[in-house]
């Protein structure tokens, strides 16, 4: 080791290459690799605890987070892009991407590189050995149900033995139900099972499709799998400073007095900006349609602070260290303010005012910290109460949830040749970031250029502008590439989270029909309210509408709170609504004495009815009538209760009386597929000389395999294999509008646009084969295989026929541009099953099997699909039994980081089950309707159902944590 300065020479074999590296004595071995374009090795946490930064260090997976760079002098490191020598994959990478293990593919090197440091020392590993390799590295996106599978055919692979092709099973949907035969595996959960394929069940009068329903590898699988630079940050341009975020202490104040002169004089400062700096510009930070409901609530810098993590000043500097020190060179001078915490208390009389500022229009009662008020009523509630024979009410309520994408919020702007600017950003929603940003920074929307990469997971928390602004601003102050990204514990204090609920509820039954029901739901929005109108809308709607009864009305109140805001996340209150209804459903027929499912089954929502308030409870805005025109409820239902042997289990467990007791459970669940008649995307087909085609698209996938199914759809109607499609996406210069990817829309209304634009371009394609063939009538051709075929038995190829079109005959460019909106949202269907074990003695619960069966129309592709739900039931699972952000009475955060905040890893899953049953959605591309958030929406109440089956205790307070559990015991005995 040579010391030079400050800093310190050594030197480090990575992936067999010696390499000298000049290091601070306190660098981390993640910022050198990062330094040197190890972009493979990933920044998800600031403690160690989240594991994207793994790396092998003679032969051992560590965090190289943990590890400073001058302690590991001589050492030899291995990175994944060490793994793929030539561009050949290794086996490990090669599963990965076969089995759908590679979501958004943030953390796909670290658990590549666990797993091989496993598969050196263990050539068989069982399935919990893989779980115990997997479990340093956390996952959001996948359940980590694929990436067993991968490590298991990966071990296969490498110890020569043959291995399938992986594939979903396609089985016959029968019309009566009880004809129907699973494979024997999915009848049991036992930990010596391996994870399951996905089962997709076909009704027989389903058209055949040859690219549409096929179990494809991901658009983008290989250059994730080979951990290329595609995320934002894996991006470096000369002279970027690095951005700083001055956050508030306080979780109510004024600023008196804030001074940045020390920090403007710290060397290597370029700028200081707080609210003294940037125009007062009202704004509301949601992405969403124009316009955007109000209120307008933030400014980029504010002179008042209304929760921890509130933004106070902004730094730009040459180094992040110098950002960061300069960041507390600020002085500011607060005058502390009362908090609340409790949306309850905030109501009241006398409440601390969160906004007492006059420039925001649009919040219902400031004074009691009520952004929304919202009413909607269907037929005649009072009456339908009086002479219902009885009446059920409950109380149920549910956590502040965050959505720990694995990929902080990170954004890198700049000042283009031209003086535009552009934006690089990880963001679920480019085209509305940049109508957003524009009027902030006082610019006109032709002159921003917002591009989106890979994203590393986003569930709903970037569909906000969260550092777009003021990495924007940093750079019009500078004239410099500025780049800014959150820590993790910023992504708790300063991000989004799930809105917490108090959702009461009131149900009237006649006989066994449920007559009416009202709710009321108070949300909490936090400090300010950017998806307070339409989530809790989301959420009356959803909740009232899974039972549709003819008398229906529903109230909210969505209050201000001092503490981080709330905004979308998947299932975007769908899911909480759901819970209670689900809930009290499950508690009426037990005081009624009725079979559960009957109940259920004789009241959800069928085909052909209306949904009651889909016109009054839009999404912001007036929504539009809407019937059901196809629901799988039933086969869901009937297929699940088969496969978990429901009603023989409630009998055994019902004479349960031990420290240990098992429970089943069911919910029922169903979503949207997009935002009816406002939500718009659009797409763009263009034709190459070798008749392969570019689909250009605003659809932003997050990980979810939006690019393939996108492209999927436009390979079938083209009668081509999905590698002659060439996906881009997203970039606001070169791709058409699309709305982003949120409210579960992108299959629906982007696969919508997509199938137009392709049916667009087939017609050019058989006119100009018409052409060359010298025939009249297109009707005479058919496309398929990379051909036009004409009756007589000529044909031509794509490639000829571009090559004509092109550069011969009536020379033009084929290409097409379609847009879509629906007038419609058809809900997805599903029902989600749980077996439990409870521990009577601790309080604690064991998930055993989570199994869900759903109905989300035509299965564009299996592997994406179950991908999605099985993630879905995993960041499920959390919401249920651990996450709950926490803060003290005056507003400090209890659990802001990965530590204190527990996400479920990969040793502690359940078995995860997945049946899709499809159904032919008129409405929907080749049937299609959305699959990403009903997946999350039905396992708490299915655990709840399974507790009470264990216990005979109902639980109505989430996440079920030990404590709550033996509380709930104790008041039942
Ligand atoms: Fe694992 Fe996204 S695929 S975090």
């Amino acid at each position: 080791m040579i010391m030079q300065s400050s800093k310190v020479r050594i030197t480090i074999s990575v992936n067999g290459n010696q390499r000298i590296f000049s290091v601070r004595q306190d660098e981390s071995l993640l910022e050198t690799l990062r330094n040197a374009s190890y972009f493979s090795v990933k920044s998800g946490c600031d403690d160690g605890t989240c594991g994207v930064c793994t790396v092998l260090l003679n032969g051992k997976p560590v965090r190289s987070c943990k590890i400073k760079a001058v302690d590991v002098d001589g050492a030899e490191i291995s990175t994944l892009e060490g793994l793929s020598q030539n561009n050949t994959l290794h086996p490990i990478q090669e599963a990965f991407m076969q089995t759908g293990a590679i979501q958004c593919g943030y953390c796909t090197p670290a658990q590549t590189l666990s797993a091989k440091a496993l598969l050196d020392q263990n050539a068989k590993p069982t399935e919990d050995e893989i779980r115990q390799a997997l479990n340093g590295v956390l996952c959001r996106c996948t359940g980590y149900v694929r990436g067993v599978d991968a490590v298991q055919r990966a071990a296969a692979m490498l110890r020569g033995e043959s291995v399938k092709p992986y594939t979903h099973v396609e089985l016959t949907l029968p019309k009566d139900i009880s004809q129907i035969k699973l494979p024997e595996a999915y009848y049991r959960y036992d930990r010596s099972r391996n994870p399951l394929p996905p089962l997709v069940f076909t009704p027989v009068e389903m058209g055949e499709t040859s690219v549409v329903g096929k179990p494809e590898v991901k658009v983008d699988a290989k250059k994730l799998a080979q951990g290329r630079p595609v995320f934002t940050d894996d991006f470096r341009l000369d002279g970027m400073l690095y951005g700083a975020l001055l956050t508030s202490p306080h979780a109510h104040a004024r600023i008196q007095r804030i001074d940045a002169t020390k920090a403007r004089a710290l060397p290597g400062v370029h700028a200081v900006l707080t609210y003294q700096d940037i125009p007062r510009i009202k704004y509301a930070s949601g992405g969403q349609s124009y316009p955007q409901p109000l209120p307008y609530d933030q400014v980029c810098l504010d002179d008042k602070v209304r929760h921890v993590g509130d933004r106070v000043a902004i730094v730009a500097a040459k180094t992040a260290e110098i950002a960061q020190t300069a960041s507390k060179l600020i002085e500011v001078d607060y005058e502390i303010l009362p908090v609340v915490i409790d949306p309850e208390r905030a109501m009241r009389d006398g409440a601390p005012m969160i906004h007492d500022e006059t420039d925001t229009e649009g919040i219902y009662d400031g004074k009691h910290n009520i952004v929304h008020h919202i009413e909607a009523e269907a037929g005649d509630v009072d009456k339908a109460f009086i002479e219902a024979d009885h009446i059920f009410e409950g109380e149920y309520r549910t956590p502040k949830q965050q959505h720990v994408h694995l990929e902080p919020h990170v954004c890198i702007t700049y000042l283009d040749e031209d003086d535009r600017l552009v934006i690089r950003t990880s963001t679920q929603v480019p085209f509305h970031i940049r109508r957003m940003v524009a009027p902030l920074i006082n610019m006109p929307v032709k002159k921003i250029r917002v591009v989106k990469p890979r994203i590393g997971g986003g569930f709903g928390n970037k569909q906000e502008m969260i550092l777009e602004d003021l990495c924007a601003h940093l750079t019009l102050a500078t004239g410099r590439p500025v780049r800014m990204e959150y820590t993790r514990t910023q992504e708790f204090t300063s991000s989004r989270s799930r809105h917490a609920n108090i959702i009461r509820y009131k149900v009237g039954v006649k006989g066994e029909e449920v007559t009416a029901a009202s709710l009321y739901l108070i949300g909490d929005t936090g400090a300010y309210g950017s998806h307070a109108l339409t989530v809790n809308m989301v959420g009356g709607f959803k909740g009232l509408t899974l039972y549709n009864p003819p008398n229906i009305r529903f109230l909210s109140d969505v209050v201000y709170t001092n503490t981080p805001p709330a905004g979308a996340f998947r299932g975007y209150g769908a899911m909480q609504c759901q819970f209670g209804i689900e809930v009290l459903m499950e508690e009426i027929a037990e005081k009624l004495g009725l079979n559960v499912v009957q109940f259920k089954r004789n009241n959800w929502l069928k085909v052909g009815e209306p949904m009651h308030l889909s016109k009054q409870l839009g999404e912001g805005r007036e929504g539009t009538e809407q019937t059901l025109l196809t629901s799988g409820m039933a086969q869901c239902v009937d297929i699940g209760l088969q496969a978990t042997d429901f009603e023989k289990k409630r009998q055994e467990y019902r004479v349960q009386n031990g420290r240990y007791r098992k429970g089943i459970g069911i919910a029922i669940v169903m979503h949207g597929s997009g935002i009816a008649d406002l939500d718009m995307a659009a797409a763009t087909l263009k034709m190459n000389d070798d008749g392969s085609f570019n689909l250009l698209i605003g659809a932003t996938d997050l990980g979810t395999g939006s690019d393939t199914i996108l492209a999927q759809i436009a390979a079938e109607v083209l009668g081509i294999p999905l590698d002659d499609v060439i996906v881009y996406s997203s970039d606001t210069d070169f791709t058409p509008f699309d709305k982003g990817a949120y409210a579960s829309s992108t299959t629906y209304i982007s696969g919508g646009a997509v199938q137009k634009a392709a049916l667009m371009i087939k017609e050019l394609i058989l006119k100009h084969a018409a052409r060359m063939l010298g025939i009249s009538e297109t009707s005479n051709l058919k496309l398929a295989k990379r051909q036009v075929n004409a009756t007589d038995g000529r044909s031509v190829t794509l490639a000829e026929i571009a090559l004509s079109s092109l550069h011969q005959q009536n020379q033009h460019q084929i290409m097409a541009t379609a847009s879509h909106t629906s007038p419609l949202s058809p809900p997805p269907t599903a029902a989600q099953f749980a077996e439990i074990m409870v521990d009577t003695e601790t309080g604690s619960i064991s998930v055993e099997r989570l199994l869900m069966v759903v109905d989300c129309g035509r299965v564009i592709n299996p592997l994406t699909a179950a991908g999605q739900v099985e993630g879905g039931m995993a960041q499920a699972l959390g919401f249920t039994l651990t996450e709950e952000m926490l803060f003290e009475p005056d507003g400090q955060p209890v659990n802001p980081n990965l530590m204190k905040y527990h996400v479920p890893r990969a040793a502690e899953m359940p078995a995860l089950d997945v049946i899709f049953v499809q159904t032919d959605e008129p409405s929907g591309p080749f049937g299609a309707k959305s699959v990403a958030e009903i997946s999350i929406d039905g396992v708490a109440p299915a655990v709840a159902s399974a507790i009470h089956d264990a216990t005979s205790v109902w639980m109505r307070e989430l996440p079920y944590t030990p404590k709550r559990v033996m509380s709930a015991l104790h008041r039942s005995e």
